[in-house]
């Protein structure tokens, strides 16, 4: 039998009794399939890999070791609420790992898209199996494959699983939710007593903020994108837009223009602002933002963030626009 195909009779987890049917019939074949041995995940605080962190502390509790690596392109509070949510309310054996000068040094000068994506991608690998290398006794490898990734629909998310890992680090993998759709995972992910802001978070890139601080990364404008991002996420919430609207984010391009502070001229960045609704990812149409909302923006944008004199609302659709910016 082919296991990486959904089967055609295959129920939709829809529902909470589904999915406790479901955790329970995983947690049964994780134990059959791993034992009392000892399994690695690479934690993102995404909702597939928490999705299946939760399922695999569940099933076999400290044998599963997950590895949060802090690449210094998360969103504000994300390593936080991955040290909490698993270690301070799972008990998880998790290791931590605050990677963020290594990135950061590596990706110093680089503006090209392509190759940023590439030193993240496997400054990521190489920081995975360094922590790999420090641990004894794995024989299992945990990800979370969801059945898009298996169908390739769009390969947005490919990249996040470990893959080409070398010959000693290849082990058996577990891959609890390989036939669930995003939906069901998040269904799952609740019943599992996850956070909803875990659960229900919109899609984010594997390179991160990289992406959207483009061109070459510095500390300070990597900060403007976080500290912009935290406040459209905060107000978006406070609106009861979040859930609603598939994908926003803020952007801070090497930009900069000149704007008065305190009476004196300044140089400063500034803040685009996106906010996008799709199905496939494939195209997207813009949220109308209503102009309230867009007026608090800027006056918290300009007032909180340093180094940022505008802001800018991008209301280009995709095409010709990509969802992010570079
Ligand atoms: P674009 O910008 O191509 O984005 O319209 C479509 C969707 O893919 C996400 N995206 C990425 N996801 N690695 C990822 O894991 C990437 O390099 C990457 N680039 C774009 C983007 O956030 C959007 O949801």
């Amino acid at each position: 039998m082919d296991t990486s195909k959904r089967p055609d009779d295959m129920v939709r987890i829809t529902t909470r009794v589904l999915a406790d049917s479901f955790i329970t019939g995983q947690i049964k074949a994780i134990r059959q399939q791993v034992g009392d041995r000892k399994v690695l995940l690479a934690l993102s605080g995404g909702v597939d890999s928490s999705v299946v962190a939760a399922l695999l502390i569940k099933a076999i509790g400290k044998n599963l070791v997950c590895v949060h690596v802090n690449h210094g392109l998360l969103r504000k509070g994300e390593p936080e609420q991955v040290i909490k949510v698993f270690r301070g309310e799972m008990d998880a054996n998790l290791v931590y790992v605050d990677a963020v000068d290594r990135f950061l040094d590596k990706l110093a000068g680089v503006s090209d898209p392509e190759k940023k994506r590439k030193i993240i991608g496997s400054e990521f690998i190489n920081v995975f199996q360094e922590e790999a290398r420090k641990l004894d006794g794995i024989e299992f490898l945990a990800q979370g494959t969801i059945y898009p990734d298996i169908l390739e629909s769009h390969g947005v998310k490919a990249h996040h699983n470990v893959g080409g890992l070398p010959e000693d680090l290849r082990f058996e993998l577990v891959e609890p939710v390989k036939l669930l759709f995003k939906d069901e995972v998040r269904v799952v992910g609740e019943a599992l007593g996850l956070p909803a802001s875990m659960v229900y978070r919109q899609p984010f890139p594997g390179p991160g903020l990289g992406v959207r601080c483009t061109g070459a990364i510095t500390r300070d404008r990597l900060e403007a994108v976080r500290e912009s991002d935290a406040i459209l996420r905060e107000e978006f919430a406070n609106a009861g837009l979040q859930g609603k609207v598939w994908q926003y984010f803020t952007v801070v391009p090497d930009l900069k223009s000149v704007g008065i502070r305190d009476g004196k001229r300044v140089d400063e960045w500034c803040v685009i602002l996106r906010a996008v609704n799709t199905t496939d990812a494939m195209s997207a149409t813009v949220e109308e933002i209503p102009y309230p909302l867009l007026r608090k923006l800027v006056q918290r944008i300009t007032s909180e963030v340093k180094g940022v004199n505008r802001v800018l609302y991008d209301l280009t659709t995709k095409p010709t626009g990509t969802i992010e910016w570079e």
